[in-house]
């Protein structure tokens, strides 16, 4: 097995077509700092990496690790390969001075692969191996199949859209939004109006609650902020409430992802119990960090 940059810039493109979509321009032909690398046995990838480390930070990214599919008669992946690909990585990140390799949440990878990488990184010394969320990656056209998508939310509730939001709303929310935490429905980037949901509690007429989401990409929602108050849980609204989101968005929306916190492990239960079946890829997002020594003047 050998360690190498791909030797042509369609081989090249083989290696990043696995980015997501926001991160290909930062591999560019015309950004100095990608490093791309790949395992080979033979004419065989057996592992593919790719890295930026060309910003003015102190750090260098790691933006991809792909481990080669094998067919099952080739045996398992040898453990060399991820270990080499990190080795070599490192040793081109330190001769640039790089004061950190930085594997962040954003980097996708499949639970199947994340066991290899992880257990190479603890080999290699990397000194902080956090895990952050796990992305369910939903095709829609199947939830409507599902029972529970046809659960009725209790008399008691009804659904707005979030962009009708009344200011006497927002100032109610205001005085409890310390209670949201990462889950404060405001400020949202690229929020999806048509999908994006308030839950009004007649007998108080105040927000139970709210589902508000976000555009990934033409085709893929993010379902983002998901929140009930304490006095709207265990009321029957939860199926409801996402059924209800996504009869809106399937129309124009044939993906969705959702990501639960890594302090979340309850709500990742009963979500692997609910839309795992449904999901063509569970992805678990990691921070990982090595701290490199300074290389001498
Ligand atoms: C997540 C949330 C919207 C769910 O609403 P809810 O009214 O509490 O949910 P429900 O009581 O209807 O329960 C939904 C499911 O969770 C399960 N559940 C409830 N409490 C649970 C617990 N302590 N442990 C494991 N599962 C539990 C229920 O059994 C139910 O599954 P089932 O239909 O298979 O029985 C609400 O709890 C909430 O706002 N939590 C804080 C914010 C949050 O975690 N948001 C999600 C971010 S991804």
């Amino acid at each position: 097995m050998i360690i190498k940059e791909p030797r042509s810039e369609a081989e090249r493109q083989a290696f990043t077509e696995h980015l997501p979509r926001s991160l290909v321009p930062l591999m560019a032909p015309s950004d100095g700092g990608r490093i791309v690398l790949g395992a080979w046995g033979g004419e065989e990838v057996m592992g593919r990496l790719a890295a930026i480390a060309s910003t003015n930070e102190p750090d260098a990214y790691m933006l991809l690790f792909l481990l080669g599919t094998r067919s099952p008669d080739a045996g398992p992946q040898p453990l060399e390969v991820e270990d080499a690909l990190l080795a070599e990585l490192e040793s081109r990140v330190r001769l640039f001075g790089y004061r950190r390799l930085v594997m962040q949440p954003g980097f996708r990878m499949a639970t199947d692969q994340a066991e290899p990488l992880l257990g190479a990184m603890h080999r290699q010394g990397w000194q902080e191996i956090r895990f952050v969320s796990t992305r369910f990656h939903i095709q829609g056209y199947r939830v409507s199949q599902e029972r529970w998508f046809e659960m009725p939310l209790p008399d008691r509730y009804s659904f707005f859209f979030w962009r009708d939001l009344k200011p006497e709303d927002r100032k109610y929310l205001d005085s409890r939004m310390s209670e949201a935490g990462q889950l404060d429905p405001f400020g949202i980037l690229d929020f999806e109006p048509e999908t994006s949901l308030g839950l009004r509690d007649s007998t108080t007429g105040q927000v139970a609650g709210w589902f508000v989401n976000e555009r990934a990409g033409p085709v893929t929602i993010r379902l983002s902020k998901l929140f009930l108050f304490p006095e709207a849980r265990s009321h029957a609204c939860f199926y409801p409430l996402i059924a209800q989101a996504c009869r809106h968005a399937w129309p124009r929306f044939t993906r969705a992802v959702m990501a639960v916190n890594a302090d979340n492990p309850r709500m990742r239960i009963v979500l692997n119990k609910v839309i795992g079946h449904l999901c063509f890829q569970i992805v678990d997002c990691y921070y990982c960090e090595k701290r490199l020594h300074p290389v001498g003047p």
